[in-house]
């Protein structure tokens, strides 16, 4: 197949990212995006969209709202350019945690994202380790969710050979520490268990453990610092357990307010992380910090949807 019969667009949220995914399809990303004088967005496309696949590349990370606005404006333009299909790349899908009514008189904000989307022009979506699942469910149109397991496991498995354990930082990561347990052929499993306060926001506390860890070497995982709250307290917690040291990979590096000053302070002796976030200068500089890119992953993502393999077989590990 041509590489005419689709086209890589990027918004401004992490056009490093959409490079790195074109030089591996051996393909020119174009980004679309300018602003007006008065702040709003400005999209033009020049390339001939007709009945071409169009991949519009875009996490929606901060400053989320101008972000999804970005990719809302891309796919209107391709869908009246007679595009023949407009898939959104969101590897980081912002609002993803507000997914269930956690009080009265709250919004579904990341069901109402998903809609927004939809009703755009996009047809379908390829997030990675979106916090649940059952996301998919909130729109007709497929979903695709890729692990960045995927990225992560080459440089793990390097760093840690043997004799360690996962552990999960609260109980909606045990799913994931469980995976990464067994792909890793972890020595053993724990859980941290926390308490957040819904009403201050990101305030969390680590209340206690399920699992060994005295005398380990522990690998915490999770899918996103954002405050570096709920990982600090769990990793805090494991080594007062007795844990010889801490670890953590991580999907998604937010690293919101004093997020790394946290981690600086903290028991964590390095992070392993992803770049489906654009890292700043100060995570690219921080000595406890790693990045792995995604651009891999999802570069063969695209491949296989335009081809119509199968993604699961060879992505989903
Ligand atoms: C929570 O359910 C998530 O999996 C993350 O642990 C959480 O969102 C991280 O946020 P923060 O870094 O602000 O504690």
């Amino acid at each position: 197949m041509a590489n005419e019969d689709f086209i890589l667009l990027t918004g401004r949220s992490n056009p490093e990212l959409a490079e790195s995914i074109g030089k591996i399809l051996k393909t020119e990303v174009t980004c679309p995006i300018s602003s007006f004088s008065d702040g709003e967005i400005r999209v033009r496309i020049k390339p001939n969209l007709r009945r071409r696949i169009v991949f519009l590349i875009q996490p929606t990370s901060y400053p989320v709202n101008d972000h999804i606005m970005e990719l809302v404006l891309m796919a209107d333009a391709a869908k009246r350019a007679s595009a023949a299909e407009i898939i959104a790349v969101i590897p980081y899908f912002g609002y993803q945690r507000q997914d269930r009514k956690e009080m009265s008189r709250v919004p579904i904000s990341a069901s109402a994202v998903s809609s927004l989307l939809i009703n755009s022009g996009i047809d379908r979506i390829l997030t990675i380790d979106i916090h649940s699942e059952q996301m998919e469910g909130s729109i007709k149109q497929p979903w695709d969710n890729l692990y960045a397991s995927y990225s992560l496991l080459p440089i793990l498995k390097k760093r840690y050979p043997k004799n360690f354990i996962v552990a999960a930082p609260d109980k909606g990561g045990v799913l994931q520490a469980v995976g990464y347990a067994k792909l890793l052929e972890a020595e053993g499993i724990a859980f941290a268990y926390k308490m957040r306060e819904i009403s201050l926001n990101d305030v969390s506390s680590t209340l206690g453990m399920i699992g060994e860890v005295k005398g380990k070497d522990v690998l915490l995982v999770d899918d996103i610092i954002d405050t570096a709250g709920t990982i600090v307290h769990a990793a805090n917690f494991i080594k007062e357990k007795g844990a010889r040291s801490v670890r953590v990979a991580a999907t998604h590096g937010v690293f919101a307010g004093d997020a790394l000053k946290k981690i600086e302070d903290s028991a964590i002796e390095e992070m392993v992380i992803t770049d489906t976030i654009k890292p700043r200068d100060e995570v690219l500089n921080n000595k406890k910090i790693s990045i792995v890119t995604v651009a891999p992953l999802l570069a063969e993502a695209i491949r296989r949807i335009r081809t119509g393999e199968s993604i699961s077989k060879a992505l989903i590990l």
